[in-house]
């Protein structure tokens, strides 16, 4: 086996083909820039572009809103089944089990074909957002709030948290970045969703094991730890002595880097803006100018732009969301780049399996127990 075509963490490597999206030339969903989908589009029109191939029409997208307002509802069960997890779980952690669970009363789920896949995606769309609210209140001792159909899907996920309507800028704030965080190619759990479909498993055994993956801090448990260092700054004055000790230290500062983007994260600099507008509203709040301060020193000083987790931790923050909910709801938005990606891979399918270069001792002569 040749060493030639291995680079640790398989950075630079070309693992499979997607007609998905791409990170070549900006950020591109199916061709559309994510600054034209961000602007223009709702949530859902770009969930149903991502998984359909296309653009919805007005039908299309009327049709599929409403197939994710009535599939929203999950099992009685399965909120009794919540309401016994221990309150010290990670809502993460319950996130995956939930995505799991939401199998056994899913009619599909041993269904693999094209269709049942997209009807299958569509349904963990609708309720992934139903389950996060749910165990956040019941976490809280407050009784979940049902889905309400009359809500667009960003505005539903608010509702069904804080049992109270969400304000216009929430909800579009909340748009846009479900929006930017939906799919980004062959990312850690994408590939991990891939892999798992390519034994031809099912779709929520990949889900299950996608959140898996992307609860590290190196990926999507990042925008968590942005607040937490933020807050532990605490000052604007703080900012620079804390910064330059944690570069002088090594520390990785989260939010910060990326293995592809190494000019900047396209999507980091769009959803600025709205942190920028929100941040407008809580004077008292001096996080827009700490992060700034962190911001031009680790630019300044070790050339790393910022990636989409340092602002939209300020964005949810702002929103009054709590810390624990901002990786669940990369999940929310990011089960639609997931599930494209594994109907993508069964549609064109090959085992994805590959070798690796054996580090371990030569061949050893067997030795009896009782010489050893
Ligand atoms: C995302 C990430 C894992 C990509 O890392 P990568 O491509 O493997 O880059 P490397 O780990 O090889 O880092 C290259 C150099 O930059 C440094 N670096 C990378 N990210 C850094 C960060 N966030 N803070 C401080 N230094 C960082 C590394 O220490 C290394 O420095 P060195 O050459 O002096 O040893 C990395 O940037 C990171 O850990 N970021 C913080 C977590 C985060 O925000 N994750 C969300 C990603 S969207």
């Amino acid at each position: 086996m040749s060493e030639l075509h291995y680079r640790p963490g398989l950075e630079g490597i070309v693992a499979g083909e997607t007609a998905i999206s791409t990170i070549s030339d900006g950020l591109r969903y199916r061709g559309y820039s994510i600054e034209d989908l961000a602007s223009h589009a709702g949530f859902e029109e770009v969930a149903y572009l991502i998984l359909h191939g296309a653009l919805p029409n007005a039908e299309q997208l009327a049709e599929f809103r409403g197939r994710l307002a009535s599939g929203a509802a999950v099992s009685g069960h399965l909120i009794d089944f919540l309401r016994k997890i221990p309150a010290s779980a990670g809502a993460m952690d319950v996130m995956r089990t939930g995505a799991s669970a939401l199998a056994h009363w899913d009619p599909e789920a041993g269904d693999n074909s094209h269709e049942a896949n997209l009807r299958k995606a569509e349904r963990l769309l609708a309720q992934l957002p139903t389950i996060m609210a749910a165990w956040h209140r019941l976490r809280h001792s407050q009784e979940p709030v049902s889905p309400d159909g009359k809500f667009s899907f960003a505005a539903n996920l608010l509702w069904m948290l804080h049992r109270a309507p969400p304000k216009d800028k929430f909800v579009r704030a909340m748009d846009v970045s479900l929006t930017l965080y939906a799919e980004h190619e062959f990312n850690a759990s994408t590939f991990t969703a891939r892999v798992v479909v390519s034994t031809l498993s099912d779709l929520h055994s990949a889900i299950a094991a996608a959140i898996g993956a992307l609860k590290g801090p190196l990926h999507g448990g990042a925008n968590e730890r942005v607040l937490e260092v933020l807050q532990q700054v605490g000052s604007k004055e703080n900012a620079e002595p804390w910064v330059r000790e944690a570069l002088a230290n090594k520390v990785r500062i989260m939010g910060f880097g990326h293995r592809v983007y190494k000019a900047g994260d396209p999507r980091a600099a769009f959803l600025k803006a709205y942190c920028a507008e929100l941040a407008a509203e809580k004077p008292d709040d001096d996080l827009e100018e700490i992060a700034g301060v962190i911001e031009e020193i680790v630019v300044g000083e070790k050339g790393l732009p910022p990636n989409l987790d340092w602002p939209s931790a300020r964005l949810y923050h702002y929103m009054g969301l709590p810390v624990e909910l901002y990786t669940p709801l990369f999940v929310v938005s990011r089960v639609v780049g997931w599930s494209a990606h594994a109907i993508e891979q069964l549609d064109n399918n090959r085992l994805i399996r590959p070798r690796s270069n054996y580090t371990g001792p030569g061949p050893q002569a067997w030795v009896a127990i009782e010489d050893r």
